[in-house]
């Protein structure tokens, strides 16, 4: 704990030093969420807030492409990733190249990426959107048939929601929620008869189906803080359950969970030595930055 607490004094010190910023994806651990954190929320709240800020320095402890996303919002700004390390099995799942193919065998078919991909596959797309507002902005389209790629869950689970817009995907998937099984669900429930189920929608739609409630990181926290179940289960990273119990100590979080090894690679010495040093700086080579911008923007627009 000591060495915890001289952690938070430096960075605390040296943000304002440097006039930085700390968003904080709701994947971080509690002792990031809960004491340097100045912005926390799911992908599309961090997205807008990086946007908004007017701190000189943004430090994004989440993953890689959140970073990335925070510099073509904000490119006159340092956007620093304490940990380059810290990725996502979604962005790895597909290339600019991909999207291409894919468009040249689909050709017409507007391509919606999920904010979990590169720049250059943003580039390529059409617009973007993040797990709270997926359904939105393939809607918003108004067309017969969208790309929704690169998670074949997320374009599973917005499919069944959306059964008049025929969805083509990508085999991509997120590590963490792949792994999740209807049999864990029920589990659960046999364990723990009344418990409410909320399910993140990279789960495989066999998992959502068992849910209570399907929605991104954001939507799961305000179901839990408005509707406060006695008793409830995340289905999704721990962390989710691990920050909602300290601020809700009247409700019971149950298991299960799993860890995201990306996430978890941000860490508070990671933080202070980024605001030290101001390393890894994020850019985004120019030639793909405007149209990843548009499709990011695009995205804001629909869900603004
Ligand atoms: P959201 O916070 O947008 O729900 O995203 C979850 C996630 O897995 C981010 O990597
Ligand atoms: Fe990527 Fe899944 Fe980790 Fe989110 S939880 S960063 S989608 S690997």
């Amino acid at each position: 704990w000591p060495a915890l607490a001289r952690d938070v004094a430096a960075i605390q010190d040296l943000k304002r030093a440097r006039r930085a910023v700390v968003l904080a994806h709701n994947y971080q651990a509690p002792e990031i969420f809960h004491t340097v954190a100045d912005i926390v929320g799911d992908s599309l709240a961090l997205a807008r807030e990086a946007a908004r800020t007017d701190a000189q320095v943004i430090v994004l402890a989440g993953v890689h492409f959140m970073a990335e996303t925070a510099k073509l919002l904000s490119p006159d700004k340092t956007v620093l990733i304490p940990d380059l390390r810290a990725g996502c099995s979604l962005a790895e799942s597909i290339t600019a190249a991909d999207v291409r193919a894919l468009r040249a065998r689909h050709p017409g078919v507007p391509v919606v990426t999920y904010v979990n991909t590169s720049a250059a596959v943003k580039a390529e797309s059409d617009l973007c959107c993040t797990s709270g507002n997926a359904r939105a902005v393939v809607a918003s389209l108004k067309a017969p048939r969208v790309l929704l790629i690169p998670d074949q869950s997320l374009a599973r689970n917005v499919q069944a929601e959306i059964p008049e817009v025929e969805i083509l995907t990508w085999a991509g998937h997120c590590e963490v929620h792949a792994r999740f099984t209807p049999q864990d669900v029920r589990e659960v429930r046999e364990a723990y008869p009344g418990v409410t189920v909320l399910a993140h929608p990279e789960c495989p739609p066999e998992v959502v189906a068992e849910a209570d409630f399907a929605g991104s990181t954001a939507m799961m926290q305000d179901f839990v803080e408005t509707r406060r179940p006695a008793r409830v289960a995340l289905i999704t990273e721990c962390a989710m359950a691990d920050n909602l119990a300290q601020r809700n100590p009247d409700i019971a979080f149950v298991r299960p969970c799993n860890l995201c090894p990306h996430m978890k690679r941000i860490t508070l010495p990671a933080i202070r030595r980024a605001l030290e040093t101001m390393t890894h700086e994020v850019s985004v080579p120019r030639d793909l930055a405007g149209p990843a911008r548009r499709a990011v923007a695009r995205m804001l627009a629909v869900t603004p």
